[in-house]
């Protein structure tokens, strides 16, 4: 049977390698598209199953692939002879498959018969998006890194606070990530005292979509803040949501899980999916970084208030997860006092969340404005300003669950 072929391709030999693809045995073009916008209004009517694109095809970046994609239509590169910029290019956008364009018919055969190979199988690339990934032959794998997603509802119960001192906790013994995915309203650059003109994640948004996102790269923009501890800091406005798409973030995380041991995300409160009240389902989507970070996540934070009403908001939380993409909750209940909750509120708070929403392994972080706010205003974490403080211990307990604890030593001293 012979496959139909969409093509967007450099004209200066367009005409030769359509011609060559005629003269193949099971594929035929059906389509010549003069840009991306074309291309994709082809994939969209179903017009090919595999679509040729050039390198120096305008705009071409890893979303407009997976729009492709989303309409079953498989991707493969072409380049001028001897072109490598454009084949590596084109490779870190994620295409196994890339032609040359002097390519004669029975070598274009083989080189697409190849797509239906590697379609569907494990991307034989490397998080740097080369192929051979970035290990040695022979060196032992590392023990594969560990995302840990920060959610819970609105109402600033402490996602970020608990966020920003996990990833603390975890950087003393792991080297660690710490990005900030809320695109509601960004605050790690602030609350670590950062510049605002750190580049990102959009920065690392914008690398991944044009497919120049590497190691090297992520790195550029997640500098060290304190050892072992990147930041990748969030959108400086939250306007510009729009530069968060599903899958540039799903790529800066898989990147991120080559760079460190752990990566811990900062998420937005909402989880409610556009997609679902809208007929566009390209359109970009306001919550898709927070879906996307709970469904790439390995483990999950879920963070909630101790008073009634964060505490009514948080069992709505974890059931309205019940409908999202993500990994088992682990429930930290923040700022426990007695005023909010009465006497001995870390029991009444525990019976009350294991009889009417059935959790039980709940984490209690106390309240400790002082200890907070003298470490804001410091632009530093818990773990240096008040390793003393219960707040602080609580949090690194909550480390203990994902690394091997700190020698009581080295604890002490930070
Ligand atoms: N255990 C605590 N004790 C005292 N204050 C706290 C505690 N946890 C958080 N806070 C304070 O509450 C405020 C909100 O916390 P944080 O920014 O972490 O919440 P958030 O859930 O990230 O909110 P947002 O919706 O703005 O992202 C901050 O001023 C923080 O210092
Ligand atoms: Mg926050």
């Amino acid at each position: 049977m012979t496959r139909q072929v969409i093509a967007a391709l450099d004209a200066s030999w367009e005409s030769e390698l359509v011609a060559a693809v005629e003269g193949t045995a099971g594929y035929t073009v059906a389509r010549r598209c003069a840009d991306l916008a074309d291309l994709l209004a082809a994939a969209a009517a179903g017009h090919g199953e595999i679509a040729l694109v050039s390198a120096d095809l305008r705009a071409l970046d890893r979303p407009a692939l997976h729009e492709l994609a989303s309409h079953g239509v498989e991707a493969a590169g072409v380049v001028g002879p001897g072109d490598e910029p454009g084949e590596l290019r084109l490779r870190q956008l994620g295409l196994q498959v890339v032609l040359r364009a002097d390519l004669a018919s029975h070598e274009i055969d083989d080189a697409l018969d190849s797509l239906e190979a590697v379609h569907g199988g494990p991307p034989p690339t490397g998080p740097d998006g080369l192929a051979g990934g970035h290990l040695d032959d022979g060196a032992a794998p590392p023990t594969p890194a560990t995302v840990i997603a920060v959610w819970g509802p609105t109402g600033a119960p402490g996602r970020t606070t608990v966020a920003v001192n996990l990833a603390a906790e975890l950087a003393l013994r792991e080297p660690t990530l710490l990005v900030d995915l809320d695109t509601y309203g960004s605050s790690i650059a602030q609350v670590l005292g950062l510049l605002d003109e750190a580049p990102g994640v959009a920065a690392a948004t914008r690398a991944a979509d044009q497919g120049g996102l590497d190691l090297a790269g992520l790195a550029r923009v997640a500098p060290e803040v304190s050892p072992g501890l990147r930041v990748l800091t969030g959108l400086p406005r939250a306007g510009r949501w729009t530069e968060l798409r599903a899958p540039s973030v799903a790529h800066v995380l898989a990147t991120a899980r080559g760079l460190v041991r752990f990566v811990v995300v900062d998420c937005g409160f909402a989880i409610e999916d556009d997609e679902e009240l809208s007929y566009d389902t390209l359109a970009p989507r306001r919550n898709a970084a927070t879906l996307t970070a709970l469904e790439e996540a390995d483990e999950l934070v879920v963070v909630g208030t101790a008073d009634p009403i964060g505490l009514q908001r948080l069992v709505r939380a974890v059931q309205d997860l019940a409908s999202v993409p993500s990994p088992r909750a682990r429930v930290v209940v923040n700022r426990v006092r007695p005023t909010s909750v009465g006497p001995r509120p870390e029991r009444r708070i525990a019976e009350a969340l294991g009889r009417f929403a059935g959790m039980d392994d709940l984490t209690f972080l106390p309240l400790d404005q002082p200890s907070l706010d003298a470490a804001v205003f410091a632009g530093t974490t818990l773990a240096e300003s008040a390793p003393q403080s219960a707040l602080r211990r609580a949090l690194a307990t909550l480390a203990d669950g994902y690394a091997a604890p700190l020698p009581e030593r080295r604890r002490r001293r930070r």
